[in-house]
């Protein structure tokens, strides 16, 4: 073969392997409200950062007349590149080809980014788009995913792994997205289920849509599966792209350390008046985080499942903290079994890549009830314990209003390891709040001396001091210097030492 002839050759291979499923499908997707692989990872990286590899992979299936039909790449786009100058590796399903479909080929390219992603330690993101295993490939599709779903479990807590769900996510394809660290859906767009409606109809006889069973809005605020719900595809890429400004590459790394041009003393007067005096009087809690952060920034995780608990991303002086905290504007913050879940997931998260954990603290206690109990308060309100114990980052905790009961204790108590403790003058940590302490003691009491004692509970308890002067806190401090002061705890942490045990891994209440 002449130069040119090969030349040419390879031109046309690489030009059909970007036309993917052709101009029809392209133009299909496109009519269907979402971008095609290609688009979507050139807009997810910095501009002309991808290599893409494999791209002239093609199926081997000779079933169902699949040997007459090869598209080059066949239904995955892989490869590497850069997300603000830093490394990462990705793979965008191309519904265009065959549905997105895995086939045993793809699911090797697939698994080729994944162990490179582990070996050169950088964060991988998958962006999913598929109608699940290739039926015409049977067991070799499922095979597939099972090498997938192992990659991303030798994965988890090595590199940052994230996924995007921008289209169908269905059947045992959702557990990959599920093994990793944070899920994007866009609205309307992407569906994630283990069975689809008909399904669900002939085995229940349930009648529900794939939006109310699967879609972005049920996932980021019913099931806790998807952290960010966004209303286009551009946000789930942006987002991505903002997520990983507050990750390391991996779990050897530190986490990030940004130039900062916020005050580090910066007082803030506003939070000397945030915590109302009336102890039952509700209050957003991130009017307390926000003025805190660099620049009033925060990024939250999960906004709209577990509102009780808040988590996410900030800066201190330019490093990234990792915070918790619950919310006194919802269900007056309480502990229940979905934010408990959240919270131990983030938590353990931070530690995994070295994120410091600041927590803020209001709390009434556990929900308490049979659906509660039921369900399994006891064994995921553990989770929280568990992982602020175990994590090993620099932990500081701020203690604003209530500190009651087992509350006090798992949102990261001095005993439970964390470094350093604050108290607002505000705070109240005690056993209970005071109606509920003295009904128990003073059941049968009048009501005279029932007022009685709860004014002298109140003084001994609901404050600060008595924790103080048992040293359980280290420093009641002014509202307003909170963030000067955790930035000093930041700093007085920054070598920590601290290992555990050697083990195989713990054993969390699951
Ligand atoms: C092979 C498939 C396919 C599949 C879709 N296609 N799903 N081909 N295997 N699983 C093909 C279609 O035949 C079609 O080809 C093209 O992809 C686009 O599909 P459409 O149906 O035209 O698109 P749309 O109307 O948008 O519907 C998309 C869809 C639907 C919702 C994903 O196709 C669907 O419900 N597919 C089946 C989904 C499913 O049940 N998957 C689970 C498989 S089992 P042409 O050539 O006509 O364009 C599984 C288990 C994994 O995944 C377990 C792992 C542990």
């Amino acid at each position: 073969m002449e130069r040119d002839e090969q030349y040419k050759l390879f031109q046309e291979k690489n030009k059909a392997a970007e036309l993917g499923g052709g101009l029809e499908r392209i133009q299909k997707q496109h009519e269907s409200g979402k971008m095609t692989a290609r688009e979507r990872i050139d807009m997810l990286l910095d501009k002309g950062t991808f290599v893409e590899m494999d791209k002239l992979a093609v199926h081997k299936c000779t079933n169902f007349g699949m040997d007459k039909s090869h598209i080059p790449g066949d239904g995955v786009v892989s490869g590497y590149g850069k997300i603000n100058g830093r490394q990462v590796f990705v793979y965008a399903y191309d519904f265009t080809v065959y549905g997105g479909t895995l086939s045993a080929v793809n699911s090797q390219k697939i698994v080729k980014v994944q162990e490179l992603a582990l070996k050169n330690g950088a964060p991988i993101i998958a962006l999913n788009d598929s109608g699940g295993a290739r039926i015409q490939e049977g067991v070799e599709s499922l095979t597939g995913y099972a090498s997938i779903f192992y990659q991303n479990t030798i994965s988890s807590g090595v590199i940052p792994q994230i996924s995007a769900i921008l289209g169908p996510c269905a059947g045992g394809a959702c557990y990959s997205p599920a093994l990793t660290d944070f899920i994007f859906m866009v609205k309307e767009n992407s569906h994630m289920f283990v069975t689809g409606p008909d399904v669900v109809k002939t085995v229940t006889h349930e009648e529900v849509n794939k939006e109310e069973l699967g879609g972005a809005y049920t996932h980021s605020s019913k099931s806790g599966v998807a952290h960010f719900l966004s209303n286009t595809e551009e946000e789930v890429l942006m987002g991505i792209r903002e997520l990983l400004t507050f990750l390391p590459q991996n779990n050897m790394d530190d986490a990030p350390n940004n130039p900062c041009n916020d005050d580090l003393n910066r007082e803030e007067e506003s939070l000397q008046t945030v915590v109302p005096v009336d102890p039952n009087i509700p209050y957003d809690m991130k009017d307390i985080i926000e003025p805190v952060l660099d620049d009033h920034y925060f990024f939250e995780v999960m906004p709209h499942f577990a509102k009780n608990a808040i988590v996410g991303f900030g800066r201190l002086g330019g490093r990234s903290v990792g915070i918790v905290a619950n919310q006194p504007a919802f269900l007056a913050g309480v502990l229940d079994i979905d934010s408990s879940d959240k919270i131990s997931r983030f938590i353990r998260f931070c530690d995994c890549f070295n994120i410091p954990i600041v927590t803020f603290e209001d709390v009434p206690g556990f929900l308490c009830g049979t659906n509660q109990e039921h369900n399994g308060i006891i064994r995921h309100g553990a989770k929280i314990v568990y992982a602020y114990a175990e994590a090993t980052v620099p932990k500081l905790t701020v203690i604003t209003r209530k500190a009651y009961g087992g509350a006090y204790i798992v949102m990261s108590s001095k005993q439970t390891g964390s470094d350093v403790n604050f108290a607002y003058p505000t705070a109240e940590v005690a056993v209970m709040g005071a109606e509920g302490a003295v009904n128990i003691l003073y059941r049968k009491a009048d009501e005279e001396t029932k007022k009685k004692a709860i004014q002298e509970y109140k003084e001994n308890f609901a404050n600060p001091y008595r924790v103080a002067e048992l040293g359980y806190i280290d420093e009641i401090i002014e509202p307003k210097q909170t963030r000067r002061k955790l930035i000093q705890a930041l700093e007085m942490t920054r070598n920590k030492m601290k290992t555990l045990p050697p083990k195989k891994h713990g054993n969390i209440p699951l």
